[in-house]
């Protein structure tokens, strides 16, 4: 990380704010009936998902509009909002014009929500287009300062969710430290297991108001990661997923069911499978996004170092690990299903648009754990804290040259062969592949096992969840980045000690990713930087990155 290369850019107070219907700094408008705001989401040419929650069952009035004064309304409705889905509502709103802003809000009797702004996908040729991409907002932890960041910047057209938009823990769990701090405990105070747990969970998430903001100001493209379920799911159970909380299928439902009812996305038709969440969008003739889901429809059980690390003391255990271990054809990452849906749209995607981005929960780029076992911990670290066993196994991992994390596409490398395979069949070989999940920023150039190139990797920060090392300090932390790009052929560059998001601008002739901070999350006030900025151009059917 070079701080010197960082450039300032609007902060969250000091400057007027972009966007027209913003209101100035978290000054959200309040209305005791719509209470946690609206938002829009999947778009496609002509329609896109509306959403808003009231906090008791109404009968109300939707509008659409092409002014933020409402004065030209082009599509409106009625509908209510009923207990059965958590008086949450949607609509889908269609018959409008591709590539368009509207403006759209809810009424009931005298009682209005603020206005939200939405936008179409555009059709036929298209010379620019700006995505934020954003992943694990951890409410504990922290204001979702990054949230309020994006909502500001009026040059985003849309923004790709990653997932663990929200997190499962109860009091009793991961950043509650943080959040007694902040006031910003989880509710409930249990680990969420239930459909009312979820139900609630959700909607204290979009109390925040940098959540508020932004999802009134952009359309959403969400898919979700593990902990809007529990942590590290597979097929058929989840790590974080105990016997004594009722059965995984049950859960898993409820997680789904609250997941659709509280997020702007489009209810499957036919009754199709809710787990399925795989989807993809058109950006013109400019470019496509294919979402995955990685969790619950083609997973198998993620291989735990507890029960194999001590065993790795020889060259014959180690390589019978990594071979027929993690190597198991059979352990696979995403369902034939999506294979064969993924297969369809990069083959349409390669004959009609320039870049091909895929909407990738966890990553993919293979990430090796360095030598690490010549530095020492800071001596203000008590032996008895958590990281201080985490970087103990680290220094084992490294010894072995072991992948980081087995919940990665790095612990199920026959699967990620695979999917490199489908892509290079259809000459999907230019892919820009957006990651969540790791807490960290990731700058990756990608290759298949046969060494062809396959595009690159940007990865995102969360947007309040800390990276693994942050509190090791800023010293050994940037040591630790800068060994794990040197150690593994794929990583440009990484940093595991921001929270932020990353703007990737699409043009014609190259691609532009921003990896955007924010200097602070304990409270509202924060400045935002690019700590560093890439262009990524195509020379053929491949793909280079270069520092801005
Ligand atoms: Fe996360």
């Amino acid at each position: 990380m070079t701080f010197s290369r960082r450039h300032f850019i609007k902060s969250g107070l000091a400057t007027g704010l972009v966007a027209p219907f913003i209101q100035p700094a978290f000054a959200v408008p309040t209305s005791a009936l719509f209470d946690c705001g609206v938002a829009s989401g999947d778009p496609t040419y002509e329609a896109v998902i509306l959403w808003t929650h009231t906090a008791q069952p109404v009968s109300i009035v939707w509008q659409v509009a092409e002014d933020l004064h409402f004065t030209r309304i082009v599509k409106q409705g009625r509908g209510d909002t009923v207990e059965a889905s958590d008086c949450t509502f949607k609509v889908d709103v269609t018959g409008l014009t591709p590539g368009t802003v509207y403006y759209y809000r809810f009424i009931a009797g005298k009682e209005q929500s603020e206005p939200g702004r939405t936008k179409t996908l555009p059709q036929g040729s298209l010379d620019t287009l700006s995505i934020a991409v954003a992943s694990c907002s951890n409410y504990p932890f922290g204001y979702f300062n990054a949230y309020h960041h994006i909502a500001t910047d009026a040059d985003i057209d849309y923004v790709v969710h990653l997932g663990d938009y929200i997190y499962e823990y109860g009091q009793d769990g991961w950043g509650d430290k943080e959040g007694q701090a902040l006031n910003r405990r989880h509710q409930p105070a249990n680990e969420i297991v239930s459909l009312a747990d979820y139900r609630m969970r959700h909607r204290q998430y979009k109390t925040d108001n940098g959540s508020r903001l932004m999802h009134a100001a952009h359309p959403l493209i969400p898919t979700w990661d593990d902990h809007e379920s529990a942590n590290n799911p597979y097929m058929n159970g989840a790590q974080n997923h105990q016997p004594d909380e009722g059965s995984w299928a049950a859960r898993r439902a409820a997680s789904i069911q609250a997941y659709y009812e509280w997020m702007p996305v489009r209810e499957p038709g036919n009754d199709a499978d809710k787990a399925k969440l795989w989807r993809h969008f058109d950006f013109g003739h400019l470019a496509t996004l294919t979402t995955l889901e990685t969790r619950h429809t083609g997973r198998s059980l993620q291989i735990d170092y507890g029960e194999h690390l001590k065993q790795l003391n020889t060259e014959q255990s180690l390589r019978h690990f990594i071979e027929t271990v993690l190597g198991d054809p059979g352990r696979t990452m995403i369902s034939i299903a999506m294979e064969q849906f993924l297969e369809t749209q990069l083959r349409d995607s390669v004959k009609q648009a320039t870049w091909r981005l895929i909407g990738n929960q966890i990553p993919i780029a293979r990430t090796h754990v360095p030598a690490v076992n010549d530095l020492a911990l800071p001596a203000s670290l008590a032996e008895s804290d958590p990281v201080a066993a985490h970087f103990a196994y680290f220094i084992a991992l490294g010894k072995l040259d072991l992948p980081i994390y087995l919940d990665t596409w790095d612990g199920y490398p026959v699967a990620r062969e695979k999917f490199y395979q489908l892509c290079q069949s259809v000459n999907a070989t230019d892919l820009i592949v957006l990651t969540g999940d790791s807490h960290a920023f990731w700058a990756n150039q990608l290759f298949a096992g046969d060494g062809d190139p396959m595009g690159v990797e940007l990865g995102t920060a969360g947007v309040t969840s800390p990276g693994d090392f942050e509190s090791l300090g800023p010293q050994l932390a940037t040591e630790l980045d800068k060994r794990v790009s040197e150690h593994n052929r794929e990583i440009r560059w990484t940093d595991c000690q921001h929270r932020g998001y990353v703007k990737v601008r699409v043009n014609t002739d190259n691609v532009n990713a921003q990896f955007v901070a924010v200097n602070n999350i304990t409270s509202e006030h924060y400045q935002a930087s690019i700590l560093r900025e890439y262009q990524i151009t195509k020379q053929g059917n491949s793909l280079s990155m270069a520092l801005v």
